[in-house]
C-alpha cells in the first residue's frame, strides 16, 4: 500500500481494532479486508449465488489504492459488533420536556456509535414565554442547546473522537438575536456548528431594507418584526468575530427535497454538507481525483473511464453500507431505509487542479470542478438507475420528485464532505478545498525538525531542480510560495493556498461543485486577519446570488485556538 506515514498513524491510534490493553491487534491490511468484506457480503441478500469475494477483492483494491474511501465510522465500524457505518443523522427536537431528553438520549448514542447529529432547534418556544403545565417559564432554545453541549462534552464518539452537533434556529424565531450571538465567547457551547435558518422571505427583505416578522414557533402568529438589515449585519459581524454562525439558505433544502410528502428539511449533520429529514441517516464516501488522472505524453489528464469505474463500485459499496448498518434506533433504520440516500463526494480537487497546471482561482479551475462533478453526479445517477433494476428503487420513489424518471435506487447519490480525517489517510487536500500550506515543519520528539512537503510541489521543484530543505524552510515560514522570488511565477500560478485565494474565489468554487451535487457542499471560505465585516457581507450575498445552500467563512487568527495556523509549526 502507498500510504504516507500521516495517513498510518491515523489508522493505527484510532481506526484498528485494539485489545483490552490497547494493543493493536488488525494490521491497516486487515481493517481495509475486514470493510471489504463486510460491505460486499450485502450482495447475497438480492442474489444469493453472488460472487462476494470477487467484490470483496474489488473493494479492498478500491480503498487500499485509495482511490475511494467510505466515511470513518465505515472504517472504524464495519464487520464489527457495534456495526454503526452513518457519519450524519438529523434528530428532531420537539417542545416538551419528554421530547428534548428522549433527543438528548438518541444523540448520545449516536455519538458514541461515531455518528454527528444535526438539530433544529426552532420548534422550541422562546425563552420567557409560559410553561402551561408548570405556570413557570421557559428557558428558550440556546439554554437547551447548552443542555445537549454538556451531554456531548460527556460522551466521546466510539471512544475515538468529540461528538460533533450542528444546531440551526430558523432567522424568523423570537430567539434570533440571542441566537446569533450565544458562541460570542469561543469557550462557549464548543460541541456544536451553528447556522441561521435563512428564508427567501428574509432575504427578499435584506434586500428591499425592510423589516420581517418574528413568528411565535407553537401559535404561528407574528409576535415582533426585526429590521432584516440589522440582524443580516450582526449574522455578519458574529461570522467575521469568530467564524459563527454560518448560514443555511432552508428554502433551497426544500427545493431540493426529494420527498416533499415527508415533511420539511429542517437542519444538516454537523459539518453543513448533508440535508435530512428527522431520523434521517446518511452515509458519505469520497473518490480521491488525485488517484483519477494518467500521465500522456502531453502531460498528465483525467482518466474518466477510471473514474467512471470507481463512481460505479462507490455507489454499490454505499447502497450496500445501507444493508449491512447496524442503526442506533428503529426509527432511524426505518427513515433511512425508505430514502435510501447516499453522499459520494470527493477529495484530492486541489491537488488534482496542481497535477493538471491549473490554478483554483481562475475561471478554468472553476470550470474543471464543474465538469468533474457534473459528470460524477451524472454517472452516480446513472449507477443508482442499475441497481433500481435489480434491487428496486427506494421505497418512497413514487411520492419523490422523480416518479416519471428511471426508477433509482438512492434518493440522492452525491454529497461533497470534509473528509478530514479520510484526505489525512489518503494523503491528499481534503474535499474541495484548497491547499492550506505546501509546507509544514514538525517538531518531533528529540527536537528535531522534520519538513512535511506536499508531494506534488515536491516532485515539480525537483524536476526543475529548484529543490531544497532551504528553501521548504522558507515556505513554512512564509505559508505561501506567493512573495518567494526564487519560485518561478508559473509554479507560483498554479501552487496557491488558501490565503493567496480571493473569498470570491472560494464562493464560486463551492458554487461550481453546488451546481451538480444532489445534497450539498462543505466548503469553508478562507479571509484574512485584516478582511472587514464588509468583506464578509459581500460573501454572504455572493454565496445567496450564486445558488449555494449555505456558507461557512473563517478569518485567520478569529479564534485562539485554530486548527490550522499559517506560518507556524504544527
Ligand atoms: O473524514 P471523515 O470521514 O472522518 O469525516 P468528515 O468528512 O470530515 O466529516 C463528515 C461528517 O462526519 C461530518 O459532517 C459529521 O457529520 C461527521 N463527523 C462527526 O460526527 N464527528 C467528527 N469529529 C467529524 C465528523
Amino acid at each position: 500500500m502507498q500510504m504516507n506515514k500521516n495517513g498510518q498513524t491515523v489508522l493505527e491510534r484510532r481506526y484498528l481494532i485494539k485489545d483490552e490493553h490497547g494493543q493493536n491487534i488488525e494490521t491497516v491490511e486487515g481493517l481495509f479486508r475486514r470493510v471489504a468484506d463486510a460491505i460486499a457480503g450485502a450482495d447475497t441478500l438480492f442474489d444469493k449465488k453472488a460472487d462476494v469475494r470477487a467484490l470483496s477483492d474489488q473493494f479492498y483494491d478500491l480503498m487500499t489504492n485509495l482511490e475511494f474511501l467510505p466515511n470513518s465510522p465505515t472504517l472504524m465500524n464495519a464487520g464489527r459488533p457495534l456495526g454503526q457505518l452513518s457519519a450524519c443523522f438529523v434528530l428532531p427536537i420537539e417542545d416538551s420536556m419528554e421530547e428534548i431528553f428522549e433527543t438528548v438520549k438518541n444523540a448520545a448514542l449516536i455519538h458514541k456509535s461515531g455518528g454527528g447529529t444535526g438539530f433544529s432547534f426552532s420548534r422550541l418556544r422562546s425563552a420567557g414565554s409560559t410553561v402551561k403545565t408548570t405556570g413557570g417559564v421557559a428557558s428558550g432554545p440556546v439554554s437547551f442547546m447548552r443542555v445537549f453541549n454538556m451531554a456531548t462534552e460527556a460522551v466521546k464518539q466510539g471512544g475515538t473522537r468529540r461528538g460533533a452537533n450542528m444546531g440551526i434556529l430558523r432567522v424568523d424565531h423570537p430567539d434570533i438575536l440571542d441566537f446569533i450571538d450565544c458562541k460570542k465567547n469561543n469557550a462557549d457551547i464548543t460541541n456544536f456548528n451553528i447556522s441561521v435558518g435563512i428564508t427567501e422571505d428574509f432575504m427578499k427583505a435584506v434586500e428591499l431594507g425592510i423589516d420581517y416578522d418574528l413568528v411565535d414557533p407553537h401559535t404561528k402568529e407574528v409576535v415582533g418584526q426585526l429590521s432584516a438589515k440589522e440582524v443580516f449585519d450582526k449574522i455578519v459581524e458574529a461570522a467575521w468575530r469568530n467564524g459563527e454562525p454560518g448560514i443555511i439558505f432552508l428554502d433551497r433544502l426544500n427545493r431540493d427535497n426529494v420527498v416533499p410528502s415527508q415533511g420539511e428539511i429542517e437542519s444538516t449533520n454537523p459539518c453543513g454538507e448533508q440535508p435530512l429529514l428527522p431520523f434521517e441517516s446518511c452515509n458519505l464516501g469520497s473518490i480521491n481525483l488525485c488517484q483519477m488522472l494518467k500521465e500522456t505524453d502531453g502531460g498528465w489528464e483525467l482518466d474518466y473511464d477510471k473514474l467512471d469505474r470507481t463512481v460505479g463500485l462507490a455507489i454499490h459499496f454505499l447502497d450496500n453500507v445501507i444493508e449491512v448498518n447496524k442503526y442506533p434506533l428503529p426509527i432511524i433504520d426505518e427513515v433511512t431505509k425508505s430514502t435510501r440516500k447516499i453522499g459520494l463526494g470527493v477529495m484530492g480537487f486541489a491537488d488534482m487542479l496542481a497535477r493538471l497546471g491549473l490554478s483554483y482561482n481562475s475561471d478554468e479551475g472553476v470550470e474543471v470542478g464543474e465538469k468533474v462533478m457534473d459528470f460524477i453526479t451524472t454517472r452516480a445517477k446513472a449507477y443508482s438507475q442499475e441497481l433500481a433494476k435489480t434491487r428496486g428503487a427506494f421505497p418512497l420513489f413514487a411520492e419523490s420528485i422523480f416518479k416519471d424518471e428511471a426508477p433509482l435506487r438512492n434518493a440522492t447519490c452525491t454529497t461533497i464532505a470534509p473528509t478530514g480525517t479520510l484526505s489525512i489517510i489518503a494523503g491528499c487536500s481534503s474535499g474541495v478545498e484548497p491547499v492550506f500550506a505546501y509546507v509544514f515543519i514538525r517538531n518531533v520528539m528529540d527536537n528535531t525538525e522534520m519538513i512535511e512537503v506536499n508531494p506534488i510541489l515536491r516532485e515539480t521543484l525537483e524536476k526543475r531542480g529548484l529543490y531544497s530543505d532551504e528553501l521548504m524552510r522558507k515556505i513554512a515560514k512564509e505559508g505561501t510560495l506567493a512573495h518567494i522570488d526564487e519560485i518561478p511565477e508559473d509554479i507560483k500560478k498554479v501552487f496557491v493556498c488558501s490565503h493567496d485565494i480571493s473569498p470570491t474565489y472560494h464562493v464560486k468554487m463551492q458554487a461550481a461543485f453546488q451546481r451538480h451535487t444532489d445534497n450539498a457542499v462543505s466548503k469553508t471560505v478562507n479571509f484574512t486577519h485584516d478582511a472587514t465585516t464588509l468583506d464578509v457581507r459581500e460573501v454572504y450575498m455572493l454565496a445567496y446570488r450564486l445558488d449555494c445552500k449555505g456558507v461557512t467563512i473563517y478569518r485567520d487568527g478569529s479564534r485562539d485556538s485554530q486548527v490550522l495556523n499559517i506560518g507556524s509549526v504544527k
